[in-house]
C-alpha cells in the first residue's frame, strides 16, 4: 500500500529477491494506472481496491502511505483480517503504536515497523532482538537528517541557516514546509517510538517537548568550539523510576563525541543499558533504498516467523511514566545585546538570586556595539530552577533577542 519513494523501492527489491521466501502479489495506491512500472512482473495486481488486497490470501501487508489517514484505518483492518503489518509510519506508530500492538497481539499477528525510525539504521530491530537481553534506562539520538544537515553545515562552513535550510530543500532532504523537521515535531514522534520499543512506555509525542533549531546562529558555532562543542538536534529519554525525562532540541555536544562527528544527514542512536552499557547505531537515516531495506528487513522476520505457524498471545506491557523536560546539566546561554555598561551585573544579579552559579563568561571580539552576542555559562542546574531567570534576563532593555538556552551535554 503506497507506491510512493520507499514503496517502489521495496517493490524492486522484492522484484529482485530470487529466495521464494517473500513474494509480492499485489501493489495498492490510488490512481494506480499512472505508477505501473514495466519491470513489476506481470501477474503482480495493481489496484485500487484495498478490500479486495483483504479479501485475497496475502499473509503480509506493507504500509508506506504516511501519514495518519488512511493509514490508521487501513492498518486496522488488515490487523482484523488476520494478515501481519509492516509499516514504515512514524505518526501512526507515534501516536497509536501501543494500542496497534494490541490489536495485533489480540488477532493473533504481527505488526512490525523497523523502518518508521532512522530509516536504513537498524536500531527498532536490534531493540527487539540484540539488546533484548538489557535493562536499558536511556536512549539518545540524532533523528532528524534534515537538522543534522543543516546544524552541520553551520558548523563546517559558517553559512546563514537561511541559506543550509534552502540547500537542504534542493537536496530533497526538508519539505517546502520544514517546521515538522526544524521545531523537534519529526524527532520527538521517532523518539516516543524509540521509548515505546526501548524502555518499554507508552509516551504520547505531544507530551515530549520540542526546542526548535531555528535560534541557532554562526556565532553559536565560534563559541561552542570555544567550549570544545558543536551544537547538534539532539533527542533523548532518560527513565528514572517513575519519570521518563524526555526532550528534543539543539544541545551542545562534545566536539568530538560519537554526536559531534556525525555530518551531513546521517543518524546516530545511542542506548544505554544497566549491563551491557552504551551501544550506537550509525547510518542513513532516509532515502527510498535504506529505508527499504528495513522494511524488507522486517517482512523477512514476520515471513520467518509465520513459517514457525500462529503466535501466541502475548499481553504488551507498557509502563506509563510521567513525562518530563526537568533535565539537570550545564547550560549554554547567549545573549544579544545593545552594549552598555552594567549588561554583565544585572545578569550576574538575576542568575544570583535564582542561586545559579555562572561557570564562564564569553565575549568575542570584533562585534558592533550596537549588537553584540556574548555568552555565559551556567553549572548544572534543573531546568525549571534556570526558567524564571531566562524570562527576566529576556525581558532586559538591553537584550536584543530573547536568550537562546541550551544544554550542555558532556
Ligand atoms: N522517504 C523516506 O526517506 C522515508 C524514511 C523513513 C520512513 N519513511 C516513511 O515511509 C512512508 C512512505 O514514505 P514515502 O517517502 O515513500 O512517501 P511518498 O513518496 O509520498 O509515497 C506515498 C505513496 O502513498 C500513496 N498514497 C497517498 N495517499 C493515498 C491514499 N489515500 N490511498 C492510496 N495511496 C495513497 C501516494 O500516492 P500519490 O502518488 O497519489 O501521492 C504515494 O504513492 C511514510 O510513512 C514515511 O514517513 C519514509
Amino acid at each position: 500500500m503506497g507506491f510512493g519513494t520507499v514503496g517502489r523501492s521495496v517493490a524492486k527489491i522484492l522484484c529482485e529477491r530470487t529466495d521464494g521466501l517473500l513474494r509480492l502479489t499485489h501493489i495498492c495506491n490510488r490512481n494506480v494506472e499512472r505508477k505501473k512500472q514495466p519491470w513489476v512482473p506481470s501477474d503482480v495486481l495493481w489496484t485500487e481496491n484495498f478490500q479486495a488486497v483483504l479479501d485475497s490470501e496475502v499473509e503480509i501487508v506493507v504500509e508506506l502511505i504516511g501519514g495518519l489517514h488512511p493509514a490508521e484505518d487501513l492498518v486496522r483492518g488488515a490487523l482484523n483480517a488476520g494478515k501481519a503489518v509492516v509499516t514504515a509510519n512514524k505518526q501512526l506508530i507515534a501516536r497509536h503504536g501501543p494500542d496497534l500492538l494490541q490489536l495485533a497481539s489480540s488477532n493473533g499477528c504481527q505488526l512490525e515497523f523497523g523502518a518508521s525510525v532512522a530509516g536504513g539504521v537498524p536500531v527498532l530491530p536490534a531493540l527487539r532482538t540484540g539488546l533484548s537481553g538489557d535493562r536499558l534506562h536511556g536512549i539518545a539520538g540524532i533523528l532528524n537528517g534534515t537538522c543534522n544537515y543543516i546544524l552541520s553545515r553551520l558548523e563546517s562552513d559558517r553559512i546563514p541557516f537561511s541559506e543550509a535550510l534552502e540547500e537542504a530543500q534542493a537536496r530533497g532532504y526538508a519539505e517546502a514546509d520544514a517546521s515538522e523537521d526544524l521545531d523537534g515535531g519529526d524527532a520527538r514522534a521517532k523518539l516516543s517510538i524509540l521509548a515505546l520499543a526501548g524502555l518499554h512506555v507508552r509516551v504520547s509525542p505531544a507530551d515530549v517537548r520540542a526546542r526548535t533549531i531555528r535560534a541557532i546562529d554562526v556565532v553559536d558555532f565560534d563559541y561552542a568550539a570555544e567550549l570544545g562543542c558543536t551544537i547538534r538536534q539532539i533527542s533523548r529519554a532518560d527513565l528514572n523510576d517513575t519519570t521518563l525525562f524526555a526532550e528534543v532540541g539543539p544541545s551542545l555536544v562534545p566536539a568530538s563525541s560519537p554526536f559531534g562527528r556525525v555530518q551531513r544527514n546521517l543518524n546516530l542512536v545511542l542506548t544505554s543499558g544497566e549491563f551491557g552499557g552504551d551501544v550506537a547505531f550509525l547510518g542513513a537515516g532516509a532515502g527510498g533504498y535504506p529505508t527499504a531495506v528495513a522494511v524488507i528487513s522486517d517482512l523477512m522476520f514476520v515471513a520467518e516467523s509465520l513459517s514457525l505457524g500462529p503466535r501466541p498471545h502475548r499481553p504488551l506491557n507498557l509502563a506509563s511514566p510521567n513525562v518530563s523536560c526537568d533535565f539537570e546539566t550545564p547550560w549554554y546561554l547567549r545573549f544579544w545585546v545593545k552594549d552598555q555598561p552594567g549588561i554583565i551585573a544585572s545578569l550576574a544579579a538575576i542568575l544570583s538570586a535564582h542561586q545559579l552559579n555562572i561557570d564562564a563568561v564569553l565575549q568575542k571580539p570584533g562585534f558592533d556595539k550596537n549588537a553584540l552576542p556574548f555568552v555565559i555559562t551556567l553549572e548544572s542546574c534543573r531546568d525549571s530552577q534556570l526558567h524564571p531567570a531566562l524570562e527576566q534576563m529576556s525581558a532586559q532593555s538591553f537584550a536584543l533577542r530573547p536568550c537562546l538556552c541550551l544544554p550542555i551535554l558532556r
